[in-house]
């Protein structure tokens, strides 16, 4: 089975984990992207979704999904996004589609955090996926060079600009060994706004797509 049925598979599964009357939040990517094809056959029944980014709000408002104003809400039954790679604590690695600043935000504000992944997704020590990381744009040069210091190698994602108007240094070459620590650490240096590292706040659920079906991980 290819990777995009596996994510579809997946994005489809945790929609038995959306019970009726839910506020839900709603990542970004291609897996959560078939999530939202799922969450609008049963768009009556839930309240409505706090989006991660203009892309899922563009298709949420597509299906006629509501999406409520982030400053609205004071939290959200479930969470439900997919991530770049996940350990067997379920830390992840997420932001590949530039997104993390929001998705982090959002899923802080869920009870519950079902991250979906096809198999390919999940490993025992993060950090071979580049770790991204949201910058303001004068700090680039500064925070790259602080990046440097953590033994990583770290790379401007040229063209991108985020939905916050930020830019992106994917860290490449890093064992992550003490994901919590890392994740604080990065978030000190002045200048970044968000690490792509979800370790204090993991997901509840892991969904992984695979060739035998959608295995639960918790
Ligand atoms: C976007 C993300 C995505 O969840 C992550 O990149 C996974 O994407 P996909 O489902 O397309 O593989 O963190 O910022």
């Amino acid at each position: 089975m290819g990777q995009d049925q596996l994510k579809k598979e997946v994005g489809w599964s945790a929609l038995k984990y959306v019970k009726p009357g839910s506020l839900v939040g709603v990542g970004t990517g291609s897996t959560a992207a078939h999530f939202i094809d799922a969450l609008a056959t049963i768009k009556h029944q839930i309240i409505g979704t706090v989006s991660s980014s203009e892309s899922s709000t563009k298709k949420l408002k597509s299906y006629g999904i509501p999406v409520l104003d982030c400053n609205s809400v004071d939290s959200l039954d479930i969470y439900v996004d997919g991530a770049d790679e996940i350990n067997h604590h379920l830390q992840m690695i997420k932001g590949g589609g530039a997104a993390l600043t929001r998705e982090k935000v959002v899923s802080a504000l869920a009870k519950q955090f079902i991250c979906i992944v096809d198999e390919s997704k999940v490993v025992d020590i993060l950090g071979k996926f580049p770790l991204p990381i949201e910058v303001i744009p004068m700090a680039r040069s500064y925070v790259a060079r602080e990046l440097f210091k953590l033994g990583g190698k770290p790379i401007y994602r040229q063209g991108v600009v985020t939905d916050n108007g930020n830019v992106i240094l994917d860290i490449h070459d890093l064992v992550i060994n003490e994901p919590m620590a890392l994740e604080n650490r990065i978030n000190s240096i002045p200048g970044v706004v968000t690490v792509g590292l979800f370790a204090n706040r993991r997901a509840n659920i892991a969904l992984v797509g695979t060739s035998t079906g959608v295995k639960e991980m918790k």
